[in-house]
């Protein structure tokens, strides 16, 4: 009912704008006054932390997107080799995990049959298991040797949104209680951060406010037979999950890809008139910001259409954006916070105008409890 959905015509536009309340949930009581971090849930010793000499992140559909952007937080902040692979992958190809490994078992129902099969082959194998997880007293946190609950509350929409974000948040959390554990962070280098994290409630209200233009958008491209997405370093699993969106909800051909790659291949695609979203990553002390500039201007001479993320404050974007999607200043590692929610409301809002069912997709289900 229409109460159930606060108002709201799906529960997945419901969950879209509890965005900025679920993250506050997820780092609610995980850290102290000295914003050192709490997290007496990993039953895992400091001892067995510091041993760890390698992890290994395996999740499906959007969480294993989660675990992409996870890698990047978790190797800058810790130094310790970090893989993700997706589940249904992981246990076919004999892979090398033993006692020193972490395997972080990312999924939001706790019930994905490929998640549990992996984690109990990593077992079988004496990794530790940790998973980050939603739903309280599944079976994958049952079965781990310890869960970060993300407290999200209920997804009820098929196509994960508030899932995705707390998965983020949750990750982020790991790898900075990990990189303090083992030293590989300052103390104050860790509160910096966990002082972004608690802003970017804020920040992503602040999208959520401005988000009147991506909805024109959807009604502008609500026939495009293909739509691109790009990005580099933790963007890149973004446009993958901006992609993922578009198919399962408005049942269009999406591809996301590394912007880098887009000379080795996905050029051949472009043509007049096709939308390419591009997430590019905040100015920062390295060449990416650049580096995505002139990916777009590849694509504008080609004729596509570009719909650009960038920073509010980003002047350099100016020539190369058909449209312009601006997003509040954060570092880099965070951006997919705030970067992903224009994806998903694009997503929903064409979906909507299309006239499909949102929150039920044809053929897909809230947790596949079959491999
Ligand atoms: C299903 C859902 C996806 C979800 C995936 C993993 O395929 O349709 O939205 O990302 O399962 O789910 P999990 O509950 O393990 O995060």
């Amino acid at each position: 009912s229409a109460a159930e959905k606060g108002g709201y015509d799906w529960f997945m536009r419901k969950e879209i704008y509890e965005q900025p309340r679920a993250v506050a949930d997820t780092l609610l009581g995980r850290y102290d006054e000295n914003s050192r971090l709490v997290l007496d849930e990993i039953r895992i010793s400091e001892n067995e932390l510091r041993s760890i000499d390698k992890i290994v992140i395996i999740a499906c559909g959007t969480a294993f997107y989660a675990g992409m952007v996870a890698k990047y937080a978790i190797e800058h902040w810790t130094r310790i080799p970090c893989e993700v692979e997706l589940a249904s992958e992981f246990r076919y190809r004999d892979p090398i995990v033993g006692p020193t490994t972490l395997v972080v078992a990312i999924s939001q129902s706790g019930e994905t049959a490929d998640t549990l099969m992996a984690i109990r082959h990593a077992q079988e194998q004496k990794a530790r298991v940790l998973a980050v997880c939603n739903t309280n007293g599944s079976t994958i946190p049952r079965e781990a040797d310890a869960v970060i609950y993300t407290h999200a509350g209920p997804e009820i929409g098929v196509a994960s949104t508030k899932g995705f974000l707390t998965q983020l948040v949750a990750c982020y959390l790991l790898g900075l209680y990990l990189a303090q554990v083992r030293g590989t962070k300052f103390g104050d280098e860790i509160a910096a951060t966990m002082a972004e994290l608690q802003a970017m409630p804020a920040a992503i209200t602040e999208v959520l406010e401005a988000i009147e233009p991506v909805l024109d958008l959807a009604g502008e491209f609500a026939d495009a037979p293909s739509v691109l997405f790009l990005g580099r370093h933790v963007g890149y699993p973004v446009a993958l999950e901006g992609a993922l969106k578009l198919k399962e909800l408005a049942y269009i051909h999406a591809e996301g890809f590394a912007a880098g790659e887009l000379k080795h291949g996905p050029i051949a695609l472009l043509e007049e008139a096709l939308p390419v979203f591009a997430v590019v990553p905040p100015k920062g002390r390295d060449q990416l910001h650049a580096k995505v500039l002139s990916n777009l201007q590849e694509v504008r001479a080609r004729g596509a259409r570009t719909i650009v993320l960038a920073e509010h404050d980003d002047t350099d974007v100016v020539p190369y954006a058909d449209v312009l999607i601006r997003l509040p200043r954060v570092s880099t590692l965070l951006q997919p916070l705030v970067a992903t929610v224009p994806l998903q409301v694009f997503a929903c809002e064409l979906a909507t105008r299309k006239g499909h069912d949102v929150d039920q997709p044809r053929n897909l289900a809230k947790s596949v409890t079959v491999e």
